[in-house]
């Protein structure tokens, strides 16, 4: 969480350090600020809230500047206010922080002893204060940052600025995501190679404990030792046009609307429909060694961890191995077991979730196979991975996840059928049945969101409610989790997602009729119990939104209010499709409660701290 950007070069900085941040904003939206150098002296601009409030102090920095520095926020330590705000700057140093100094107390009160005096409640002034304190001492900047690594604890990517040192930009990498943007007589840093859209598309994604100098026309990195590294660039191409919103009212509306496509290309790129078969080695999986695997893990947090529970009822019965699902900031604190027949599957959108990414790690050193399921082209755990397959799903922009939940789904359930098919449980003709069951299902995504006028008139009488209970059963009930989590996300209503089942050890307890319950009843093996459920909450004057088939006239007089989605006879696909309805509800509900929709309070896309 937080975002930095970083410019040096012959151009002026201020727009695109700027636009940087637009595009950074994801990560953070609690304050902002840029730093600028011009004639050895550091001018700042600094607001609370949203970026573009600080648009109009623009014009304070001297604007043919060509190096500078900036932030956007997700406040961790110290309340969200213009003096906590980064850049933070003391005399000739400025520095942006993405991540938690956790031993700041402990060298604020040092540093306090020694007589520094802090203005803000920040852990990252306590970096600064130790960068200035240091600096006396070595005197170069590098020297500095060497020995400032050694005393920092936790996880921080740094960018500084100095003012005696006009020509060169500082960068730290450890925790936090940093890549390098090469340009011809101008480079950048910043927290995500998308904030270089339209300048290169050259990128040099620095490893944790790694420091780089950057100046116009050349960079260098070392590692926290202090030993020189050869430098890699990987050609990235992120188009602007997937970055706007192109006419959409928000981001995740068009997200919504975006996913026929991801499915169609997921399709496209994994199945080869003629053939009846998989294009196992482009999903990654001929990197590992799927005979050996004899148990699974699958590590994530929210949406992605709500894929993963979906995960379990495709992968198990198709791979015939035992799918543990765990939430990763539980996993990776608890000893779990492993060893090398142990495959690790960790999904996530970003690829940079602290908790996820410590997973890896740890799983990795227990000698296990890892396995990520990322959108994000080349962010930290792919690239900790031993195989990756790529959703390839385009930047996801609202907070709220959307078409990386349903690219997850996906891939989940093409990486069950193959590794069913290499651990030959999967026949070729019922690989042939599940492939054709593909066919369709861009199209019933597609008619799916088309359904959405009717769902905004169903919101137009609940989004005043103000608790939710949403249910289903098999790959229903992680649907529903998920429909709770976007619900709560967007609208600040409070939901809960149950398996039908659990209601009654309970949460029917809550049940009034004040009490909108969202119920998925697709006509799979559990659609009785269901309707049971449903009576159940009925007779304790609970409303009823149920949502399912269009042409279920049964379900359709059982519910206060129906919600369609197309019917498939598959219940994974089913999952993928059934979501969009609840997607579109929280979004509805969302916008006529006149919330943020795509930077909802408190939340940042893009989880890089514990
Ligand atoms: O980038 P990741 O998929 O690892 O992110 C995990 C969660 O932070 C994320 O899914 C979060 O729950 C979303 N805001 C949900 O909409």
């Amino acid at each position: 969480m937080c975002g930095i950007v970083g410019y040096i070069g012959n151009r002026s900085c201020i727009d695109i350090i700027y636009k940087g941040l637009q595009r950074l904003e994801y990560r953070g939206y609690d304050s902002a600020g840029i730093a600028v150098l011009k004639n050895n002296e550091i001018s700042m601009v600094k607001s609370e809230g949203k970026l573009a409030k600080l648009e109009a102090s623009l014009s304070k920095l001297p604007q043919d500047a060509s190096r500078g520095i900036g932030h956007t926020r997700w406040a961790t330590h110290g309340i969200p206010d213009t003096i906590n705000a980064h850049p933070h700057v003391d005399g000739s140093v400025a520095l942006v922080h993405n991540g938690i100094i956790e031993n700041y107390l402990e060298l604020k009160s040092q540093l306090q002893k020694e007589g520094v005096k802090f203005v803000s409640q920040t852990d990252t002034e306590v970096a600064l204060q130790m960068f200035i304190k240091l600096y006396k001492q070595h005197k170069d900047p590098s020297k500095t940052i060497f020995a400032l690594v050694k005393v920092l604890k936790g996880a921080f990517s740094l960018g500084i600025l100095l003012a005696d040192h006009p020509d060169e930009l500082f960068v730290v990498k450890y925790g936090s995501p940093l890549v390098i943007g090469r340009g011809q007589g101008e480079n950048f840093f910043a927290s995500d190679a998308m904030a270089l859209v339209g300048h290169t598309s050259k990128f040099c994604f620095l490893n944790d404990k790694e420091i780089a100098r950057i100046t116009p026309n050349e960079i260098e990195i070392w590692n926290f030792a202090g030993e020189s590294l050869p430098l890699q660039f990987t050609e990235v191409n992120i188009s602007s046009a997937s970055t706007e919103k192109q006419g959409f009212r928000h981001y995740m509306l068009k997200e919504i609307h975006e996913q026929p496509r991801v499915m169609s290309s997921m399709i496209k790129r994994f199945v080869n429909a003629d053939a009846g078969t998989l294009n196992i080695a482009d999903m990654g999986l001929d990197k590992l060694d799927l005979k050996r695997i004899n148990n699974i893990h699958m590590v994530a947090c929210g949406t992605a961890y709500y894929s993963a529970v979906a995960a379990k009822y495709m992968i198990e019965p198709a791979a015939g191995i035992p799918v543990n699902v765990e939430l990763a900031s539980e996993f990776r604190y608890r000893s779990p077991w492993l060893n090398r027949d142990s495959l690790v599957i960790a999904v996530s959108q970003s690829g940079e979730t602290a908790d996820t990414l410590a997973c890896v790690k740890h799983a990795k050193d227990a000698g296990a196979q890892i396995f990520s399921i990322c959108n994000v082209q080349m962010s930290s755990i792919p690239r900790a991975s031993h195989a990756t397959l790529y959703m390839e799903a385009g930047p996801e922009i609202g907070v709220a996840s959307t078409k990386a939940f349903t690219g997850m789904l996906l891939a989940h359930y093409l990486v069950g059928l193959a590794m069913g098919v290499r651990r030959n449980r999967v026949s070729s003709d019922e690989l042939k049945r599940a492939l054709n069951d593909l066919r369709n299902l861009p199209a019933l995504v597609e008619h799916a969101v088309d359904s959405k006028a009717d769902v905004e008139k169903v919101c137009a009488k609940y989004y005043e409610s103000t608790n939710f209970i949403y249910m289903g059963r098999g790959t229903s009930f992680p649907i529903a989790l998920e429909g709770a989590l976007k619900l709560k996300e967007i609208s600040y209503i409070h939901a809960e997602g149950y398996a039908g089942g659990e209601l009654k050890h309970g949460p029917i307890a809550l049940i009034d009729r004040h009490m909108p319950v969202v119920a998925l009843c697709p006509r799979d093996n559990q659609y009785e119990k269901m309707v049971s459920n449903i009576e159940e909450v009925k007779a304790r004057q609970g409303r009823v939104i149920a949502v399912g088939a269009a042409d279920d006239e049964a379900l359709k007089v059982i519910g206060h209010d129906y919600l369609v989605f197309p019917e498939i006879a598959n219940p994974a696909l089913q999952a993928i499709i059934s979501v969009v309805p609840l997607q579109l509800l929280s979004y509805y509900i969302a916008v006529m409660r006149g919330t943020d929709v795509d930077q909802p309070r408190n939340l940042a896309k893009s989880v890089t701290v514990e």
